[in-house]
């Protein structure tokens, strides 16, 4: 399903597409984002590593500041709220009036606790490059990176988005390259897992191109191994560094400018990062290659608008929130990890697209995995994506339709599970088997799931700062907390254990 070459390529594609028209002019939104979120000095992030050669080094970044750390907090006093940044937030009624210094507090928050997100294929049948598959996760005691899963596999290391993933994890990262022509398993146990950081809200946490399932890793247990960077590798890679191009593949340009030193960033210090993360895709003096054309002019006002609307420094109810297009869903930081997270524990949740693996076999293997290693599982609707590259750069997706597997929500959760929701999703899950059994799924089709859906299952928003302890797991858009069932029965074998 996923397997064409050109799918491969869009999934290391990032930047943003042309908006609604909106009031805004360029030069006050540069001048807001100057004003609002511009660092006096940047956290110079040195040592960035691997791990070391033996293997159990998972703190890769040390900070070097020039300053204490405690004065970060006053470094929104030089940032007035200027006329400029009331004409931008006046969009968001809720924003207007908020001064820049806690807008920046407030995307510190909400980026600590956006999901740290991974997705990896259902199967390696058509995968896209060799990664974990249900498999793995159901198996393996660590979730293991891309290279390793490969190993695993007897994966062909040779050419492909590989080779890209290589080097950018050699040029910015610092990893070593391989002896070989593909890694030993030392080798591989150096390198990374590629995350993309939630701050956007998109139902699956992920990209629906990167893989069928998401797995949301526990951020309190993972944090020490996060090492960011503003913008997609891969792309950068390409883009920027010139290498590992594939074939006659002509990368959108990016703004290398917008990121100077290629300096990395941590959950504690990415202030840095917040401008390239926003610049990077726009580069004013270049045109975009077909097919990216089709989605026509696009400024940094719409990574901007794109923050402001979907991220929870927005106060709109999540179900109101406006659906992302194909560039917005590639406006992550990439806070990868450096280590191999300890299976169960470091996963938080898993979240299986709709569109890939609801109603197949594949759906069923993720509800076992969810079952066996007692994790949440929810499921995304809202990522529906046209196959055609035309369309699917020029595409936009509600991206908000999350809901709680009701079986595995009523065993693992404390959700208020609605009476019906389990036997109203399958009956969907069988229509959705009996339409796949002799075509592809439409977005009518996925559409009119939603529809069946949405009034009798638990829709959840994922977590943000404010809201829930951290042995919880969604926010049901009612209003309450979707937590761990059995959280203080853990903490108590916990204890006995110590004992
Ligand atoms: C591995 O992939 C490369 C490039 O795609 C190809 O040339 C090579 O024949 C493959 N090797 C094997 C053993 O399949
Ligand atoms: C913008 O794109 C053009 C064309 O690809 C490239 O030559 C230029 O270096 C880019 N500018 C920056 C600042 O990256
Ligand atoms: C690149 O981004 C910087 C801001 O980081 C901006 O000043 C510059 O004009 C941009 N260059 C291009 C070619 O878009
Ligand atoms: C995109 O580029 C292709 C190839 O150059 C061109 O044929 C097409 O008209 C362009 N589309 C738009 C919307 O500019
Ligand atoms: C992009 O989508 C819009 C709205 O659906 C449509 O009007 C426009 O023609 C599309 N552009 C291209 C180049 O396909
Ligand atoms: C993009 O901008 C250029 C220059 O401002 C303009 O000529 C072109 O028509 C615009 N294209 C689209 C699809 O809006
Ligand atoms: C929920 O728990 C029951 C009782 O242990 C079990 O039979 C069932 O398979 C579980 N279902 C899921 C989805 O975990
Ligand atoms: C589903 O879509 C893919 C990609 O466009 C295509 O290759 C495949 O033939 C389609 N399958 C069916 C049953 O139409
Ligand atoms: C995340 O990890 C912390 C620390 O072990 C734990 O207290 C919390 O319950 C975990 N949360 C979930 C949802 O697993």
């Amino acid at each position: 399903m996923k397997s064409s070459t050109l799918f491969v390529l869009f999934a290391l594609v990032g930047g943003q597409s042309l908006p609604a028209a909106g009031p805004v002019g360029a030069i006050a939104v540069e001048k807001d984002v100057k004003s609002g979120f511009v660092m006096r000095r940047s956290h110079q992030v040195v040592g960035a590593i691997c791990k070391d050669a033996d293997g159990n080094d998972h703190k890769v970044a040390s900070e070097n500041d020039e300053d204490d750390e405690d004065d970060e907090d006053d470094e929104g006093n030089e940032a007035e709220q200027t006329s400029q940044q009331r004409a931008l937030f006046a969009e968001h009624r809720d924003l207007a009036d908020e001064p820049a210094e806690s807008l920046l507090r407030r995307y510190r928050a909400e980026a600590r606790a956006s999901e740290i997100a991974h997705a990896f294929p259902a199967t390696s049948i058509g995968a896209m490059w060799p990664d974990v598959t249900i498999d793995e996760v159901h198996k393996e005691p660590w979730f293991l990176n891309e290279w390793q899963a490969g190993l695993l596999q007897h994966s062909n290391f040779s050419g492909g988005p590989k080779a890209v993933n290589d080097l950018t994890q050699q040029q910015i990262y610092g990893c070593r390259p391989f002896a070989g022509s593909g890694p030993t398993w030392k080798e591989a146990a150096e390198r990374l897992i590629y995350i993309a950081h939630n701050m956007l809200r998109l139902d699956f946490g992920s990209l629906p191109g990167f893989g069928d399932v998401t797995a949301v890793f526990n951020t309190t247990l993972v944090r020490d191994m996060v090492l960011i960077s503003p913008h997609d590798t891969g792309q950068y890679g390409m883009a920027c560094l010139h290498e590992g191009v594939p074939g006659n593949f002509t990368p959108p340009p990016l703004n290398c400018s917008a990121w100077p030193g290629q300096v990395l960033g941590t959950l504690d210090h990415l202030d840095h990062l917040i401008l390239p993360n926003l610049y990077m895709a726009y580069n004013t003096s270049a045109t975009l290659p077909f097919p990216f054309n089709a989605s026509g002019n696009r400024s940094v006002r719409n990574s901007i608008r794109a923050l402001f609307q979907r991220s929870a420094i927005s106060k709109v109810a999540y179900e109101d929130i406006p659906p992302v297009d194909f560039w917005a869903s590639f406006q992550f930081l990439e806070a990868n990890l450096l280590g191999n997270p300890r299976l169960p524990e470091s996963v938080k949740y898993l979240i299986g697209s709709f569109q890939e693996i609801f109603g197949t076999p594949e759906g069923r293997a993720l509800q076992r995995l969810a079952a066996h290693r007692a994790w949440p599982l929810f499921w995304a609707v809202g990522s529906y994506m046209p196959f055609p590259p035309q369309q699917m750069v020029n595409t936009t997706t509600a991206s908000n339709r999350r809901f709680a597997d009701p079986a595995n929500a009523a065993n693992f959760t404390d959700a208020a599970v609605p009476a019906g929701a389990a036997a109203t999703f399958e009956e969907v899950w069988s229509k959705i088997e009996e339409a796949r059994a002799s075509r592809n799924l439409t977005e009518a089709d996925v559409a009119e799931a939603w529809s069946l859906l949405s009034p009798g299952q638990v829709r959840v928003a994922p977590l943000t700062a404010e809201v829930c302890g951290d042995h919880c797991v969604a926010l049901d858009v009612r209003g309450a907390c979707v937590c761990l069932k059995d959280h203080a029965a853990l903490g108590t074998s916990e204890l006995a254990l110590v004992v």
